[in-house]
């Protein structure tokens, strides 16, 4: 009996506990090319910009809640990516000290996973996804 109330227990537990389903949805190409971002992310961005995306105060801004983040200009944050930072603006109301280093390195691919992580990560949710073929468009412009 005592067996019986505890598997009871453990049943209504378990149907508590049920994740809620959540009514967003990821069309699975963006979401294998977050999955893919977040690397790049971890090498190339986690240093200053933080694990949540927080940045540093006065040196790195933060890519969590930042306007320019999840706007629709992605052509101006595939060139921030591909050639870095150094123009010492005003980011949501903040100057940050730091140089942003170039990443001309990266694949289309990468750059576009990236910029889908931080743009679909935290608190951001941008509607429009970054693909490989926009960011060769616009590195082509850069040469
Ligand atoms: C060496 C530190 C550093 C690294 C590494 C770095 N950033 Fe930055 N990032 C900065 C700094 C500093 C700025 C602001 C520069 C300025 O104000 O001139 C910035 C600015 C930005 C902006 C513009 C933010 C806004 O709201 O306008 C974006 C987007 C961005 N970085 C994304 C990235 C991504 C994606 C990566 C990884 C591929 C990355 N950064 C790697 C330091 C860094």
């Amino acid at each position: 009996m005592r067996l019986f109330i505890y598997l009871l227990g453990g049943l209504a537990m378990a149907t508590a506990f049920k994740p809620v389903k959540k009514n967003i949805q990821v069309p699975a190409t963006l979401k294998a090319s977050i999955e893919r971002g977040k690397t790049v992310y971890v090498q190339r961005c986690m240093a200053c910009h933080q694990a949540d995306g927080g940045g540093v105060p006065r040196m790195n801004p933060p890519l969590d809640r930042a306007t320019a983040v999840v706007a629709n200009d992605k052509a101006k944050l595939i060139r921030i990516v591909i050639k870095g930072m150094t123009d010492r603006v005003e980011i949501d109301g903040e100057m940050y000290d730091n140089n942003m280093s170039a990443n001309p390195d990266l694949t289309d691919t990468q750059i576009a996973d990236v910029l889908n992580y931080v743009r679909n990560n935290w608190s951001n949710k941008a509607k429009a996804v970054v693909t490989a073929a926009e960011v060769k468009a616009v590195r082509a412009k850069l040469k």
